[in-house]
């Protein structure tokens, strides 16, 4: 391919784009550069102090480099090569190049060391949020032990400027192994079957936070979008208490309530108060206050009524792989399944 047509080609690309993602949630750019989070900044600061030292390290070989190479070009008009003047055995030059190395060596292992052991070692003070991440074959179980919660997909944490509110967040895997990554509140941090690891985070500012599973865990992996929704506490606690409310059963959507109870939906999803048919079920995301979330198959649309009926027509369209199939729902059936789960708020 020509250079041109290259370059053609991407801009088309480009301007594709829009219309690729138009029906998928907004991503903001998830940005190592804005870090608004205690340990993301801790990994920005040293990130920007290796990349200080590597890059005066680098000016300083390169600049020396062109400057021989411009210094010692060989003459105008010289036929014969000609060497510069050489140099043999320099104690001083010696002892410079071993000690300088040593020494840049050593401040990047203290520094790293101290941050690492802020990041990694911190323990959960009493009053911290408790949250527990399950990763799953392509979605994220949210569980909140403290507040009876179970949720999917999307983290909600308060957020205040002094970072007097940390969430920590133990991380398990129902499966493979994932990773657990929000750019912008903290590196990243792997769920591993049968292991518990932890990680904390304090966003400094209320938002929503976007990442994704950043460890390959198979067909959908680039599909197991994140997002943590940061809040200022008061909305933080107004958000658990809806959660916690067990939701009214609207007798004008009993009908879709039997539909999913009879059809297998019930085996997988659980949706609290439905009994004991679905109650334990935890093989998909809980459903239990689906119509409040952002996201449905973990970031890949929009919750809107209409997506949600793309989805529960066929999952397979959308998330290609993803573990649950098409149930093959008549129209009917379909119309009656959305409207019920659509008073799940
Ligand atoms: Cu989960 Cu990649």
């Amino acid at each position: 391919m020509t250079r041109k047509r290259g370059i053609r080609l991407f801009f088309a690309a480009a301007a594709a784009l829009p219309a690729y993602t138009a029906n998928l949630p907004e991503h903001r750019i998830a940005n190592i550069f804005q870090p608004l989070a205690t340990p993301a900044q801790s990994e920005y600061d040293i990130a920007m102090l290796v990349f200080a030292i590597t890059g005066i390290i680098f000016l300083g070989v390169a600049g020396l480099i062109a400057y021989t190479i411009w210094r010692f070009r060989r003459p105008e008009g010289a036929t014969e090569k000609q060497e510069p003047p050489q140099v043999y055995g320099s104690n001083q030059i010696e002892v410079a190049w071993t000690v300088l190395p040593i020494l840049i060596v050593f401040v990047l292992i203290g520094v790293s060391a101290r941050v690492i052991a802020a990041v990694e070692n911190a323990s959960p003070p009493q009053a911290a949020l408790k949250v527990t991440i399950i990763g799953h074959q392509w979605w994220w179980e949210v569980l909140y032990p403290d507040y009876n919660i179970v949720s999917a997909n999307e983290v909600h944490m308060p957020a205040t400027r002094d970072g007097r509110h940390a969430t920590y967040l133990q991380l398990q895997s129902a499966d493979v192994i994932h990773s657990f990554w929000i750019p912008q509140l903290s590196g990243k941090t792997d769920l591993i079957p049968n292991r518990t690891n932890f990680m904390w985070m304090d966003p400094k500012e209320p938002g929503v936070y976007f990442g994704n599973c950043a460890e390959y865990c198979g067909t959908q992996h680039a599909n197991m979008l994140l997002r943590v929704v940061a809040e200022d506490p008061a909305a933080f606690k107004q958000w658990t208490l809806g959660q916690q409310q067990r939701v009214v059963d609207d007798s004008r959507v009993s009908d879709g309530r039997q539909e999913f109870e009879s059809l297998a939906c019930i085996n997988c999803h659980n949706i609290s108060g439905l009994g004991k048919a679905s109650a334990g079920s935890k093989f998909g995301p809980d459903l239990t206050h689906l119509a409040s979330r952002q996201t449905l198959g973990s970031g890949v649309l929009k919750n809107t009524p209409e997506n949600l009926r793309r989805w529960v027509n066929d999952p397979q369209v959308d998330k290609p792989g993803c573990l649950m199939p098409s149930m093959k729902l008549t129209p009917d059936e379909l119309t009656k399944i959305v409207n019920y789960l659509e008073t799940l708020k």
